[in-house]
């Protein structure tokens, strides 16, 4: 099982349909970057939680200013990543799977979703970093834990059902 709290071994290709493989080398490159997006993802979560937890008072305006700026680009990096390459790795690794299509089916669309909350969310945190929150901290706060609780679930569903099979197949 991988632990979420490793530190990526890779980042993100430059060309991903580049690793785009069957099972070997290609696949340990596929599976080391989408590693590398899941922490990247983990490390926002992180920090939108903190921001919530220090608002209003004890807000960091360059912490929510960096984190604006990060999240909409890494949410849609690990998204296109996810749908391009490791998708149908996974499908070609673990072979079909009783509703395997169905949950590729959901986890996509949760991408679609997650992809406009980052976006609300990126703009309320650059409200708060520019202006000081003129949005009100509790509607702030709701917004962010509602994306770090949602992308959170969404990575450890992906890690359970789509990284820890292709991790034992390349195992073997
Ligand atoms: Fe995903």
């Amino acid at each position: 099982m991988t632990n979420p709290s490793s530190p990526p071994r890779t980042g993100a290709p430059d060309k991903p349909g580049a690793v785009v493989a069957g099972p070997g080398a290609g696949a340990m490159q596929a599976l080391d970057v989408m590693l590398g997006h899941h922490a990247r993802l983990l490390r926002l979560c992180d920090a939108l939680e903190s921001i919530a937890d220090s608002l209003p008072e004890r807000v960091d305006v360059r912490q929510c200013l960096q984190t604006a700026r990060g999240l909409g680009p890494a949410v849609r990096d690990a998204h296109r990543f996810e749908e391009e390459v490791f998708y149908p790795l996974a499908r070609a690794v673990i072979g079909p799977r009783p509703r395997f299509e169905e949950n590729l089916t959901r986890l996509q669309d949760e991408h679609r979703e997650d992809e406009s909350f980052a976006d609300e969310a990126a703009e309320a945190l650059m409200d708060w970093g520019l202006c000081g929150g003129p949005r009100g901290s509790d509607m702030t706060g709701y917004m962010l834990r509602g994306l770090f609780e949602t992308l959170r679930r969404h990575i450890a569903f992906e890690r359970e059902y789509l990284v820890a099979p292709v991790e034992d197949h390349l195992a073997r």
